[in-house]
Parts: structure tokens; C-alpha cells; sequence
């Protein structure tokens, strides 16, 4: 067992499986004593099975280390507080905040229902932000603290189908930002880390694109793409779950006071940094000489300047 979180205490949300049960494990394998928080649902949210955050405190304990279960849902205010102080309570304070848990319920904007874009809200940016406002008066008294928030690239405009996922993934990343401006000073960092992992939520992108993901990043010959098993070609795609814990680790301890507001990304064995858009460096600017722009100024200078070389993401298909 490493030393780097000796002493430590540790909440991780959605810890039961996936993402969480590598991050629960990579900072217990550290020494932190962890509550292992998960409500054990299916990808979608619904119905609810105590049973894997209990196994993830099993192995814990079994390799030397020291957890507690919390079956509370992060998606309620209440509830979250219990998960909390399941933590002060237990192992006698908080230092250590990860929230992994979510869900997904994708759909087509024209198709997504009131009840799939607020369930995807709830668990997701609700579930990040209670945690959060429950924990953080323990780390300011304590004038120490670490928060870290597992989002998705997703919030980066690369994905479609899935526009509450994204919605509530950005929120979090935004959310990092202004907390990490009040907590800082305060000795209490927060960063945001995009993880990757063949995980259940992963696998259940369509079998195809995960065909076509791999022939195309060169993961596999094009051969190999149609005929190995899908398990296999997730793990090219996406990479061990466990992989992200280990900066996850690194973030929650010492080492890491000064790292704050950063946005990471850790999976398929790279760890690589983001750069979050500042106001003060736009990528291009322009000014009018006036007061005030007019559409029409705006019009016959945007295309050479601030508009040139633009890809539109999604170009009109002409009906066939
Ligand atoms: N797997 C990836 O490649 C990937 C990529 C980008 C982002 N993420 C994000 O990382 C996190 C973990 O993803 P994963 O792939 O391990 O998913 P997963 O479905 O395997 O694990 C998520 C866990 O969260 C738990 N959970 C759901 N609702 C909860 C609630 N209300 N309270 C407490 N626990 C709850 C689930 O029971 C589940 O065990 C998610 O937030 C996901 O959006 C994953």
C-alpha cells in the first residue's frame, strides 16, 4: 500500500462500479479510508440494488485498506448530506470529495422528454453540486480540502444524441471554475477530469461505432475491427476503467495544493491537460470605429475576420 493519502478521509460517488470503483480503489491503495457511495442503478437511473459499493468495500478491506458503504442517492439534497456524514461521522472529517456518479438516458433533442432532460440534470449536475455544498464548510473550517469532479468530453461539443448528458457534464465543468475561485483561497482545490473506460456506460455505445471508432484511431486493422469480440475492441477504444483513479489520487493529495480549476483528461493510459476559454484571450476580435456595431458592418467584415476559416459542425443535408 502507497502512503500518498495516509490520513486522509474520502467520499466517491458512483464508486460501485466503472470509473468510481478505480477511483474508490486508487485512493484507498493510497491510504485514504474511503466511503464508497453508489445506489447501485441500472444506466438509466431506475430501480436500485445495494450490492456494489458493498463489494468495492470488500476488496478494499481484502487488500489491506479501510472503507464504509453508503447506499444514499446523490440526486437528493437530503440524502447527500447523508453521504456526507456518513464520512465526518465514520472516519472523523472529509478531505477528499469525488463525484463520479451519473447516468444517461440519450435521445434526439426532437425526441427527449421533459422527465429524460431532468433525470439526467438531476443525478448528474444536481448530484455533483449537493455533495459538494454539503462537504465544503468541513473543508473551508479545516482550511484544507480537495474536490474533484469527473465529467465527460462530451461537454466539448463532440457528441450528439445525448444533449441533456452534455448540458448537465458542462454545467459541472463551469461549475469547477467559479468554485475553484472561491475555494481556492481557501485551501481547497477543485479540478475537473474527463475519464475513459470500457465500462457498462460505454458499452452501451452501438456495437458499430465502436467497429468503425477503432479502424478509423488505428486501434486495429480494419480486420480486426469486424471480427474481434466487442469487449475486447471497447478495451482498445476506451482503456482500462481503473486507469483514471491513479490521477485522481494524485489530485486529492498534497502534492497537487496548488493544482486548481485545471481540467484533465485521463484514460487509454495517457493523462493529457485542457485549456478552459479565458474572456481575456479570444481566439480572434474585432472593433468598430463607432459606437455601436450595425448588422450590416458586422455583416461585410465578420467573413475576413473573426469568421474566416469557420467549419460548421453539421451541415444542412439536402433532401434526397
Ligand atoms: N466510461 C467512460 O468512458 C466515461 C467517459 C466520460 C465520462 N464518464 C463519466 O464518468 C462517470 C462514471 O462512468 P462509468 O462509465 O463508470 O459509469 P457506470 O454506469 O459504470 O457507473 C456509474 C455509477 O454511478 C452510480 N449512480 C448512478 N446514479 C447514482 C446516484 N443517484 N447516487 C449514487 N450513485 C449513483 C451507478 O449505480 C453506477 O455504479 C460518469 O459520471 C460518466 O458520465 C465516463
Amino acid at each position: 500500500m502507497g502512503e500518498m493519502l495516509k490520513g486522509k478521509s474520502a467520499v466517491v460517488t458512483g464508486a460501485g462500479r466503472g470509473i468510481g470503483k478505480g477511483v474508490a480503489l486508487a485512493l484507498a491503495a493510497e491510504g485514504a479510508k474511503v466511503v464508497v457511495n453508489d445506489v447501485g442503478v441500472p444506466l438509466g437511473g431506475d430501480e436500485q440494488s445495494s450490492t456494489p459499493a458493498e463489494e468495492v468495500v470488500a476488496e478494499i478491506k481484502a487488500a489491506g485498506g479501510e472503507a464504509i458503504a453508503s447506499m444514499d442517492s446523490v440526486a437528493d439534497w437530503d440524502s447527500a448530506e447523508k453521504i456526507i456524514n456518513t464520512c465526518v461521522d465514520n472516519f472523523g472529517g472529509i478531505d477528499i470529495l469525488v463525484n463520479v456518479a451519473g447516468i444517461l438516458r440519450d435521445r434526439m433533442l426532437k425526441n427527449i422528454s421533459k422527465e429524460e432532460w431532468e433525470a439526467v440534470i438531476q443525478v448528474n449536475l444536481n448530484g455533483t453540486f449537493y455533495p459538494i455544498r454539503h462537504a465544503c464548510n468541513h473543508m473551508i473550517n479545516k482550511g484544507n480540502g480537495r474536490i474533484i469532479n469527473l465529467t465527460s468530453r462530451a461537454a466539448l461539443g463532440i457528441s450528439a444524441g445525448n444533449s441533456n448528458y452534455v448540458a448537465a457534464k458542462g454545467g459541472i465543468t463551469s461549475f469547477t471554475q467559479a468554485i475553484a475561485l472561491e475555494l481556492g483561497r481557501k485551501g481547497v482545490t477543485c479540478n475537473v477530469v474527463f475519464p475513459a473506460g470500457w465500462t457498462r456506460m460505454t458499452s452501451s455505445i452501438p456495437e458499430d461505432r465502436i467497429r468503425v471508432m477503432c479502424a478509423q484511431r488505428g486501434l486495429t486493422t480494419k480486420k480486426e475491427a469486424e471480427e474481434l469480440p466487442i469487449d475486447e475492441l471497447g478495451r482498445k477504444a476506451f482503456g482500462d476503467p481503473g486507469d483514471p483513479g491513479a490521477l485522481v489520487a494524485f489530485l486529492a493529495s498534497d502534492a497537487a495544493a496548488d493544482i486548481n480549476g485545471q481540467l484533465f483528461f485521463a484514460g487509454m493510459r495517457q493523462i493529457s491537460r485542457y485549456v478552459y476559454p479565458k474572456p481575456e484571450f479570444p481566439e480572434r476580435i474585432i472593433f468598430t470605429e463607432h459606437d455601436c456595431w450595425t448588422a450590416s458592418e458586422v455583416a461585410r467584415l465578420f467573413p475576413n475576420t473573426i469568421g474566416k476559416g469557420l467549419i460548421n459542425p453539421s451541415p444542412k443535408k439536402e433532401k434526397k
